[in-house]
Parts: structure tokens; C-alpha cells; sequence
């Protein structure tokens, strides 16, 4: 892209651009399409976008075109030198600026030659990083307008960045307060350990292999830990019984099911929503023998499926405070009997083809003290 744009073609450039960036929640995608923007409004050849480390220590860059991940001190360089002064530079010889660090160059063989800096800050000033960008198209030199340009690149790339730095922060508390909730399940009933982690996981395998999309599985993996949220509602003396239920204490517990799906339906958090499926239907079975609404076949939602083929996995698998953990040859046969019973047979037949992956998961996330 040589030419130079004209106001509409800019326009419609950044709209595009835009539009992209509003449509990813990807960190590092972002920052990528930050910096096809930067490079497309500037003619340059390659930009790069640093970031200032939590430390503030140094400046780094994931995605740099030709170049990844490089890491270099905060004070080197031209990029240091603009984000000290909070000053925009540009450069027509880089070779001929003693500030500039011919160490980049010397590793990767590329010739930079006119250099365009700007330091990117938040909205309480703080400086987070700088955009640069590198060898102004068919050997040029890059101009104030070019320098307009990358500014208003800088402007809304520390907007973006900004955001979803928070949603990232947003989406791992959130990650971390699903185990969390999940695990109040698991520790009502003493169940040990990693129980919602793996199933978490067996149930994300299942998905994919059953043809969901990688989101949905992803999805599913967020909210299958909640599938026992409901336990909270059950009384203690009944879920720690060291025995086998009575009929009452059964009718009792099966209604942490319903509980479950109480709690989180409300909700519109997709993943809550999903939770809330996932907790109403992990004890329905196949021949619509189970609990609390015995639907049948299809009528279950995947989810509920997928999870409740993970959970008895899980379940069998583990000693409980009513009963020991089985044998793997006993699970497997219970798992032949119950297919197309109990279980979606399409699942059990995904479960025996990739058996390994399965045993995998659950030597990689064992409880602690069974190990
Ligand atoms: P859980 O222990 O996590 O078990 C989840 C599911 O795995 C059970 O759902 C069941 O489908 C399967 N499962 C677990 N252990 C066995 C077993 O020894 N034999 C067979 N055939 N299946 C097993 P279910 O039955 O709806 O139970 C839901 C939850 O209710 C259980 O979660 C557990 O917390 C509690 N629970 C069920 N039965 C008893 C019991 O007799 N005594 C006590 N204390 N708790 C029970
Ligand atoms: C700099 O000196 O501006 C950093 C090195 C480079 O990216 O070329
Ligand atoms: C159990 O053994 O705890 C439950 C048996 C079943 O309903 O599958
Ligand atoms: C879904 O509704 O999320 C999956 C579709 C299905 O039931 O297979
Ligand atoms: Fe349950
Ligand atoms: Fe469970």
C-alpha cells in the first residue's frame, strides 16, 4: 500500500479497523490488528507495539510484524527514549541516531531505516507502552501527517488496550470464582479435591469430540463446574450420611438438582445460564428414567448429557462418604450396560474411542492424597 489514502479511504480504514477490534476479546489479537491498523495508516512497513511490563522495568512486544515476542530494558533504545520524554520521534535514518539500538536488527537481519514513534497513555496519563512503527513505504520518510495518523492510531489503541486488559483481569476472576462456587458443592458433600476440575475437562473433551464448536466447549467448560451447585440447599446430616440413602433422604437429595438450576437461571451471563442447564439436567438419563424431569434422549440438552457422563465418571472413579471408589474394569462395564440407558450412546462411544485421553486427564488433575 504505497499510495497515499484520501479522507474517505481513511475513514472507511479505520471503520474497518474498527469493527475488527470490536468483534475480537483476544488480548493479543487486539494488539495485532492495533498494529495492521498502525502500519496501513502510516505506510509503513512494519510496527511494532510495546508494552510497558508489570514491573515497569521494560518494554515488550507479543506481536511485532516479522519479528515475535521480543522483550527489551525500558530505557534502550528509541521507543525508551519516546516513552521517557513521553515524546513522539521521528527518525529518516535510524543509523545515523546514536539513540537508536541496532540490537533488534542484528538479530533478526532487518535494515530499519525511517523510524515513527508515539507513546500510547491511559486516561489518567500514565504512560503504557508506545507504538512504533518502521521503514516509511517505497523508501520514503515519514511526515507530519503520517505522525497525525499514528496518533490518533495511539489514542484509540490505548483504549483498546486498556479494556481488554481488564476484561482479560475480569475473565480469570471470573474463571477462578466458578471453581470457587463449583467447589462449595464439592465441599458440602466432602467430595475430595480436583472432582469439578475434572470434570470441567472431561466434559470440554466430550464437546469437541461430539462436534460442538471450540467456543461452546469452552463455554461448557466454564459451566460444568456447577453441575452440584445445588448441594448447598441439602441439608447436611443427609449429603454426609456415611451409608446409602433411604427413600426420603433420596427424594431429598435429588432436588439439588432443581435447586441448582434456582439459583443460576436468572441469570444473563451466558455461562451462568449455561451453569443453569447443566445443573437442571446432569441427572436426566437417556431413557428418561432420571431425575428431576426424566426427559429423554434429545429433549436433554447436550450439556446436560456431556456432563452427566463426566460426573459419573468422576463419581465412580472416587470414594465417597457412602462408598469406596470402583475398579476401572467395573466402570467401563457399567458404562457398556448404561449406553443408550443412562448415557447418550453416541457419548459412551466417544469416551471408549478416546479412553486414553480420559485416564490422561485424570492422572494429570488427582487428588492429592489418593496419589
Ligand atoms: P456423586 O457422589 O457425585 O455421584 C454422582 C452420580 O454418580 C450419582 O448420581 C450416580 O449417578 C453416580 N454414582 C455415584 N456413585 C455410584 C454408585 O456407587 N453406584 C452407581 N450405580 N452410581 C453411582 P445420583 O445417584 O443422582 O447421586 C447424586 C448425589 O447424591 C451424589 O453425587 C451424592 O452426593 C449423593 N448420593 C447419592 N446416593 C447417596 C447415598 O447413598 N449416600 C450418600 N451419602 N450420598 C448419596
Ligand atoms: C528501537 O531502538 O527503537 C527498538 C529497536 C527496533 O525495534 O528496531
Ligand atoms: C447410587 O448408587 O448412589 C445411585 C445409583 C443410581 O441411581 O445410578
Ligand atoms: C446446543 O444447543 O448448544 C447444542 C445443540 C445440540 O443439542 O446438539
Ligand atoms: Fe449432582
Ligand atoms: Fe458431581
Amino acid at each position: 500500500m504505497g499510495e497515499t489514502l484520501n479522507a474517505s479511504e481513511l475513514l472507511n480504514l479505520i471503520f474497518s479497523y474498527i469493527t475488527k477490534i470490536s468483534a475480537t476479546r483476544n488480548h493479543d489479537e487486539i494488539i495485532d490488528i492495533l498494529a495492521n491498523m498502525s502500519r496501513e495508516l502510516t505506510g509503513a512497513d512494519r510496527c511494532t507495539i510495546w508494552l510497558v511490563s508489570d514491573d515497569k522495568k521494560s518494554l515488550w512486544s507479543k506481536v511485532a510484524h516479522g519479528i515475535d515476542n521480543i522483550v527489551i530494558p525500558i530505557d534502550t533504545g528509541i521507543v525508551g527514549c519516546s516513552i521517557a520524554q513521553r515524546e513522539k520521534i521521528i527518525i529518516d535514518d535510524a543509523y545515523d541516531d546514536d539513540r537508536f539500538n541496532k540490537s533488534v536488527d542484528l538479530k533478526t537481519g532487518y535494515r530499519t531505516k525511517s523510524i515513527m514513534v508515539v507513546p500510547m497513555h491511559n486516561e489518567d496519563n500514565v504512560i503504557i507502552g508506545a507504538i512504533q512503527v518502521i521503514n516509511k513505504n517505497n523508501d520514503g520518510v515519514f511526515d507530519e501527517r503520517d505522525l497525525e495518523r499514528l496518533l490518533l492510531a495511539s489514542t484509540y489503541a490505548a483504549e483498546s488496550i486498556e479494556s481488554a486488559l481488564l476484561l482479560k483481569e475480569i475473565e480469570q476472576t471470573q474463571s477462578e470464582l466458578i471453581f470457587t462456587v463449583g467447589s462449595i458443592g464439592e465441599s458440602r458433600s466432602k467430595e475430595t479435591g480436583n472432582h469439578v476440575k475434572r470434570v470441567a475437562e472431561y466434559s470440554y473433551l466430550l464437546a469437541i469430540k461430539y462436534g460442538l464448536s471450540k467456543e461452546e466447549a469452552l463455554l461448557l467448560k466454564e459451566a460444568s463446574p456447577m453441575h452440584d451447585i445445588g448441594k448447598i440447599g441439602i441439608p447436611d446430616a443427609i449429603i454426609n450420611k456415611p451409608g446409602r440413602f433411604n427413600d426420603e433422604e433420596r427424594k431429598i437429595m435429588d432436588t439439588h438438582a432443581f435447586i441448582g438450576y434456582k439459583i443460576l437461571k436468572d441469570s444473563t451471563r451466558r455461562i451462568l445460564r449455561s451453569a443453569a442447564i447443566v445443573a437442571y439436567e446432569h441427572h436426566e438419563k437417556w431413557d428418561g428414567s432420571g431425575y428431576p424431569r426424566g426427559l429423554k434422549g434429545d429433549e436433554i440438552h447436550i450439556y446436560g448429557r456431556i456432563t452427566a457422563l463426566a460426573d459419573v465418571f468422576d463419581a465412580l472413579g472416587s470414594d465417597r462418604v457412602y462408598k469406596k471408589a470402583w475398579e476401572d474394569e467395573k466402570i467401563f462395564q457399567l458404562f457398556k450396560d448404561e449406553r443408550g440407558k443412562h448415557f447418550d450412546p453416541k457419548l459412551i462411544d466417544i469416551f471408549f474411542e478416546n479412553l486414553d485421553d480420559f485416564l490422561n486427564i485424570r492422572k494429570k488433575h488427582k487428588d492429592g492424597y489418593n496419589g
